[in-house]
């Protein structure tokens, strides 16, 4: 049997690893070992719960407000003793988190195969998103084995002379996961709330938009909801301090504006299922809507995932102020708009990115 070692640490990774996680536990080739960071607390753990997903280890690192160094320095020196006692054949990060680029190094320190699920991302611009985009890049540096979501994730891997028989295209994961939440009986207190109402959902967190970008972001919306008076709002909240203080500061006294906690990832899902209008800097949700046939209104200057661009459901619209008043406005206003948006399309496989994984590592790891 050969050992897997899966090693995340915040809330996006652990949605998509934990399918992957599942997979390989039932599969005969593998012994399979979960080891959590603990980079996000509440925020992981209501994923690991959700999917049932019991890590052997977790180094628990997480600070308030921790910093880049934080994250960085204690995984490194947390993660070398548990990586020379496992001894794991590979170990598989994902993405672009700061929890990927230290587990990464540390297996590069100890010569220990790296195989990156979500390999071959990029926007080519170091400070957006930052830090991830030179995550990514260093992860797919040091990594043995390639899982790239799309075609296009595969040709950038290429151009940056990846070996062409170590990179797979295999979909994304989030897929696998988001065919386990979204049914079609589902109802809550949100959504009975939002009933009659046309709703809109925001997400928000990214580190190189905190302060005054996220401050234009969420004026804007203040607008938007305080001048259309069949809108509703649904924000849950990223646990990130100065978020919080920033969404108070900009939504509070405004009675459509629901401002809740981070939801556990069915019941997000299937809010997204019925929300009218997405806005969000978040990169899971940019492909998770897509495939909902949500249109999403992306709060950034970049995107790592253009397939949604492309279809048609994604729309950059930065983080200033007016153009994302107006770009809300415009879909509200302009039922032609939206329905140019609404289109159901799914560039990022068959639900089935997990199974492929484990075949993949079965066949080389043999080798
Ligand atoms: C991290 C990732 C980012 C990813 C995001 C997903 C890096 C550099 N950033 O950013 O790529 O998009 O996760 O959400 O790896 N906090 C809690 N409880 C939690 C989670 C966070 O209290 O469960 C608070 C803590 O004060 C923490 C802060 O949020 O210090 C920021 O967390 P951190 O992981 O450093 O950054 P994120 O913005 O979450
Ligand atoms: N998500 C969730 N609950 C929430 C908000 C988001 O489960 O309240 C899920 C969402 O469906 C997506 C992921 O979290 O799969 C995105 O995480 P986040 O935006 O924190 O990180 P990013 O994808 O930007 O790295």
């Amino acid at each position: 049997m050969k050992k897997v070692m899966l090693i995340f640490g915040t809330r996006p990774e652990a949605i998509k690893m934990c399918p992957l996680v599942l997979v390989l536990q039932k599969h005969p080739a593998f012994e399979t070992v979960v080891c959590v960071t603990g980079q996000h607390r509440q925020m992981l753990d209501q994923i690991l719960n959700c999917f049932q997903v019991v890590p052997k280890y977790d180094l628990g690192i997480m600070q308030q407000q921790q910093t880049l160094f934080d994250v960085t320095v204690n995984i490194l020196l947390k993660i070398r003793d548990i990586l020379q006692a496992e001894k794991p054949d590979v170990v598989l990060v994902h993405g672009d988190t700061s929890t990927a680029f230290s587990t990464s190094l540390a297996c590069f320190y100890l010569q220990i195969p790296v195989g990156h699920v979500e390999a071959g991302l990029r926007t080519y611009n170091l400070r957006s998103p930052f830090p991830e985009e030179f995550n990514r890049q260093a992860v797919d540096l040091i990594s043995h084995f390639y899982f790239a979501p799309t075609e296009n994730s595969r040709q950038n891997l290429l151009r940056e002379g990846k070996p062409a028989e170590d990179v797979y295209v295999t979909g994304n994961t989030v897929i696998d996961a988001l065919s386990t939440t979204v049914s079609e009986n589902y109802s809550s207190p949100e959504i009975e709330w939002a009933k009659g109402s046309r709703l809109l959902l925001l997400t928000a967190h990214r580190r190189e938009n905190l302060g005054t970008p996220m401050r234009h972001m969420f004026s804007a919306i203040r607008r938007v909801v305080d001048e259309m008076p069949d809108v509703k709002l649904i924000y849950p909240m990223h646990m990130n301090p100065s978020v919080r203080e920033m969404a108070k500061r900009c939504f509070s006294g405004q009675e459509r504006i629901h401002m809740i906690e981070p939801l556990d990832v069915l019941d997000f899902h299937n809010i997204m299922a019925r929300a009218y209008l997405i806005m969000t800097d978040s990169g899971g949700i940019q492909e998770e809507a897509p495939s909902l046939g949500k249109p999403v209104l992306v709060m950034r200057d970049t995107t790592e995932r253009p397939e949604g661009l492309e279809a048609g459901t994604l729309k950059l619209v930065g983080t200033a102020e007016q153009p994302i008043y107006d770009a809300v406005m415009e879909l509200l206003a302009d039922p032609e708009k939206y329905h140019e948006m609404e289109r159901a399309v799914n560039p990022y496989g068959d639900g089935h990115a997990s199974q492929y994984i484990a075949e993949i590592l079965e066949k080389r790891l043999k080798a």
